[in-house]
């Protein structure tokens, strides 16, 4: 039973709050500059949203962190974004300060889903709603909420990829009438072991590629099958290639055993693999050998990749459209009512079922990157092109 009751309590003094933030923006108002709360709500005009992202190395939490703090100014709010680099302490610094400073409401994708005990329990006393933003905070019930992508289907997505990269499956995932029968050669990768969605996406990725696997058209020549062996700490590129290359060199005989395709759940591992494999002579692109490698997040040096017929696939994650959902939450909770959930029964953080949104996602070949990523807008095809966004 969660013992919480955050939104009833703090509906007035937001709407209150809003009220005055909304003619503050359009200059009708002498509200000055908020001093903080600390979280409690005393008249206070301004509404303060903590933003903690976990790192600028990857391209994607970039965009996100951009599209959220956007969309929130955007409503009004005043947004504190930070990114922590990819270190645990500096996010839960991070955290600290913006219950300090007096944050209304945090959004946080977090580093390490179970190291932000001690920071929910300070949000918890403060009544300050927290939103999990992507990624599922586990291990504390002052968790309010969590938007991200239905992760399970993204590896069942990543999986149909791979099975379609390799003829055994059209795009929908309906068997190919006259597929290879095998034995093909495959390797996997799996995300980073503290974070939840990494286990989704391998036991959906999984669900999809073993009837494959138990028929014997697909064979893991390395025998490392099981999540805790393959995964990837902090999703590293680095990690990924040095993984790689370690099997070309113990099973592969160098990269002159052929190998059919990998198993990658995020794009910065699948560039990780591709270097490995390219490296040891696989190919420089599908096209003259070089094995199948999924990946996700639609990340621009990906895609171009995929434009380029060297990376086979990703799982488009439009942030733009998970930064809105944020938005949305964020309001409900600035007004004090519940966030709309579509889903309240997968995620368990290990003390409750946190209600979620989880919003759905595309999978990207080389065919319709026009229509999915430059078409609607996502990126130009002139960052397509060179790799680079912005
Ligand atoms: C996961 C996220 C993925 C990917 C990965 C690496 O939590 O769901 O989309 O971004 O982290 O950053």
């Amino acid at each position: 039973m969660n013992m919480r009751h955050n939104f009833g309590r703090r509906a007035k003094t937001f709407a209150a709050a809003l009220a005055v933030g909304a003619l503050a923006l359009t200059g009708c108002s002498g509200g000055g500059a908020g001093s903080g709360d600390g979280g409690a709500g005393n008249g206070d005009d301004e509404i303060k949203i903590g933003v903690a992202m976990p790192t600028q190395t990857s391209e994607r939490w970039i965009a996100d962190g951009d599209a959220v703090k956007t969309a929130l100014e955007d409503e009004g709010y005043t947004v504190d974004l930070q990114f922590a680099n990819d270190d645990i302490p500096t996010q839960t610094q991070q955290i600290d300060q913006m219950i300090t400073n007096g944050a209304d409401i945090l959004v946080i994708a977090a580093i390490d889903g179970t190291a932000l005990s001690s920071q929910l329990d300070a949000a918890g006393a403060a009544n300050i709603p927290v939103l999990s933003y992507d990624r599922l905070i586990r291990d504390n019930e002052n968790v309010d909420f969590y938007v991200s992508f239905d992760n399970y289907k993204v590896g069942v997505a990543q999986g149909t990829a791979l099975l379609h990269g390799l003829g055994l499956v059209d795009e929908n995932g309906t068997e190919v009438a006259d597929r290879p029968t095998g034995p093909l050669n495959i390797e996997l990768f799996g995300g980073s072991p503290d974070d939840n969605n990494a286990g989704f996406f391998f036991e959906g990725a999984m669900d999809t590629i073993q009837p494959f696997i138990d028929d014997g058209t697909l064979v893991v020549q390395s025998g490392q099958t099981d999540f805790d062996t393959v995964a990837t700490l902090r999703w590293s590129q680095e990690a990924a290639q040095k993984r790689m290359e370690d099997l070309i060199t113990s099973t592969y005989a160098g990269g002159s055993t052929e190998l059919a395709g990998v198993l990658s759940p995020f794009d910065g591992i699948s560039r990780g693999v591709i270097t490995a494999l390219q490296g040891a002579g696989y190919g420089t692109s599908l096209e003259d050998g070089l094995p199948v490698v999924t990946g996700q997040d639609a990340e621009i040096a990906s895609v171009k990749l995929i434009n380029d017929g060297v990376q086979q696939s990703t799982i488009f994650k439009d942030t733009r459209t998970l930064a809105a959902q944020a938005v949305e939450a964020v309001k409900a909770m600035a007004e004090g009512n519940e966030p709309e959930a579509n889903d309240t029964e997968t995620y368990d953080n290990g003390v409750k079922v946190v209600p979620s949104y989880l919003l759905e996602v595309e999978t990207i070949y080389q065919d319709n990157i026009q229509e999915k990523i430059i078409d609607s807008g996502y990126y130009t095809e002139e960052e397509v092109n060179s790799g680079v966004a912005g």
